[in-house]
């Protein structure tokens, strides 16, 4: 159980917003507020839920508040920015003693942290970074670190370039589906991945475009890029999701993904995974949702006054085909 030590929260109620028309706002507990020695309040504004990652991510945070007996306020920001930025509001005025946050894209934050910092209230950034002039606006962020992700799936393409040259012309013509723009691991993982594959100059990137890290939308930018070009050989998918919704397009265009279509995505989820070793899916770049329980480990520490690294990276692998066959039994997500 999750204690509070550090931060005693003042007694008087405050009106606390209605998230009602906005997102939805669900919480384990009744309400922050009381004096030093219970569980602690966090109130964690999630992104929304566009994917299987973010669904696993969702759990395993609900899940491990549970355990650690953290009455939890959560709130599905559905994708939008100010639907976050009124969460952390609502947050800072029902004095939770913790807030974490995945935020939807990299900027404009300032003005709603410096709110939670005047009101001595302690932030932490889970999964996604937030690009703000001053760094104490937040203790600490956890998760993984996207350059790097997109440079994994740039190293596996530099050394596969040959077996995706369909038409053997001695260039790889690549399409990327982007994750939802603005956002930290669709800024990141373009970055890695462009860095890597300008070593060789073979591969060239032909069409970028965003689907938002959905399946829906991974679907609908293929579409579009398989009307428009009938020499695409690569996919580059920032997520599993959109991944998945560019297999279907692909097959809908009489193409077999995998084989004529080479595609390489990122995270690792079941769906992907169940892709990956059946062959329609050639490389996965692993990103771990499983964030909870460090999460509330980082949270104790911060409320015991403790100092926690500015800085928490996440660990994580990569997949072929081969090696998702013997994964996927004990896949947790
Ligand atoms: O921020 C993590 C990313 O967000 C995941 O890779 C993607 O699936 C999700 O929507």
């Amino acid at each position: 159980m999750l204690k509070k030590t550090l931060i005693a929260a003042s007694a008087i109620p405050l009106t606390v917003l209605s998230l009602t028309a906005c997102g939805s706002d669900s919480s384990s507990g009744d309400g922050g507020g009381s004096e030093g020695g219970g569980s602690i309040t966090m109130g964690f504004a999630q992104v929304g839920a566009e994917s299987g990652w973010r669904t696993a991510n969702t759990k395993s945070i609900q899940e491990s508040a549970k355990a650690e007996d953290v009455d939890l306020k959560f709130t599905d920001a559905q994708g939008k920015q100010e639907n976050q930025i009124q969460a952390i509001r609502s947050y800072i005025q029902q004095k939770v003693d913790v807030i974490a946050f995945s935020p939807v894209v990299e900027t404009g934050f300032d003005a709603v942290l410096q709110e939670a910092k005047a009101a001595n209230i302690p932030v932490i950034l889970t999964d996604r970074a937030v690009k703000v002039d001053d760094d104490s606006l937040y203790e600490t962020f956890l998760g993984s670190d996207f350059v790097k992700e997109g440079e994994k799936a740039g190293e596996w393409l530099v050394q596969n370039a040959k077996d995706a040259d369909r038409d053997g012309d001695g260039t790889i013509n690549v399409v990327q589906l982007e994750g939802t723009t603005g956002a930290a691991p669709a800024i990141d993982r373009a970055e890695g991945f462009a860095d890597t594959i300008g070593a060789d100059d073979s591969i060239k990137v032909t069409a970028s475009q965003t689907g938002d890290f959905t399946r829906d939308g991974g679907k609908q930018v293929m579409e579009s890029f398989l009307q428009s070009d009938d020499s695409i050989e690569v996919v580059y998918a920032h997520n599993d999701d959109m991944g998945l919704g560019a297999i279907e397009a692909i097959e809908a265009a009489g193409l077999k993904p995998g084989v004529d279509v080479k595609i390489i995505t990122v995270d690792a989820v079941k769906d992907g995974m169940q892709a990956l070793a059946d062959g329609k899916i050639n490389f996965i770049v692993e990103c771990n949702p499983l964030l909870g329980p460090q999460l509330m480990d980082l949270a104790q520490k911060v409320l015991d006054g403790e100092e926690v690294p500015k800085r928490v990276v996440t660990e994580e692998t990569t997949f072929d085909q081969e090696q998702a066959k013997a994964a996927l039994p004990d896949r947790q997500y």
